[in-house]
């Protein structure tokens, strides 16, 4: 198991090419799932494809609410639904933008054992997916942003900022990472 660079050049060949589909899960595409999985949470994001790693193959890790998904040759077969949001990916440190995706999805590709799996998501999982998948096809969230003037820069040292007077309101800002992530503004009460 190791920690991977994580290319962040958004015009690097094999970040903008098409990955290969697995052809069989060995020990290999089990060291790559480890190594990973690893490189994920060190970043620490909520999702990776291989390419973003140096690695042409359609292979995924996503972590999100707890739950480890690892996925070869992920096909998202069923969407509904729109939804924008902001976005942001670990091969585009720091900047974000809104991309349109399907609000609902179900996925099909097989696990780490081989095993076929089928996936329903909805919501930021389901967004994560999606961008995991483009990540497959060398497609970046900033090629599906509408408006490219709506990139913007996100302040990587940031804190969140409690609310003056005393108030037990804190206003939580949570940047979720996907291969460089999914950013989330979370209300919660302490
Ligand atoms: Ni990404």
């Amino acid at each position: 198991m190791a920690i991977r660079t994580i290319i962040t050049d958004s015009d690097d060949r094999i970040v903008r090419g098409k990955a290969k589909r697995v052809a069989r899960i060995d020990d290999s595409i089990r060291r790559l799932f480890d190594d990973m999985i690893d490189t994920m949470r060190n970043a620490p994001g909520v999702g990776l494809a291989a390419p973003q790693i140096g690695v042409p193959l359609r292979v995924i890790v996503v972590e999100y609410e707890g739950v480890l998904h690892t996925v070869v040759n992920p096909e998202i077969v069923k969407s509904q639904g729109t939804e924008t949001d902001d976005e942001g990916c670990l091969s585009v440190p720091n900047w974000q933008g809104p991309v349109t995706r399907a609000t609902s999805l179900v996925m099909k590709g097989r696990d780490r054992d081989g095993a076929e799996v089928r996936i329903r998501a909805d919501g930021w999982l389901a967004r994560i997916f999606q961008h995991e998948c483009d990540h497959l096809d060398g497609t970046l969230f900033i090629d599906r942003v509408q408006n490219r003037a709506d990139i913007h820069w996100v302040d990587p040292d940031e804190d969140d900022d409690d609310e003056p007077g005393g108030t037990r309101r804190r206003r939580v800002r949570r940047r979720i990472r996907t291969s460089a992530t999914v950013s989330q503004t979370v209300q919660s009460e302490t």
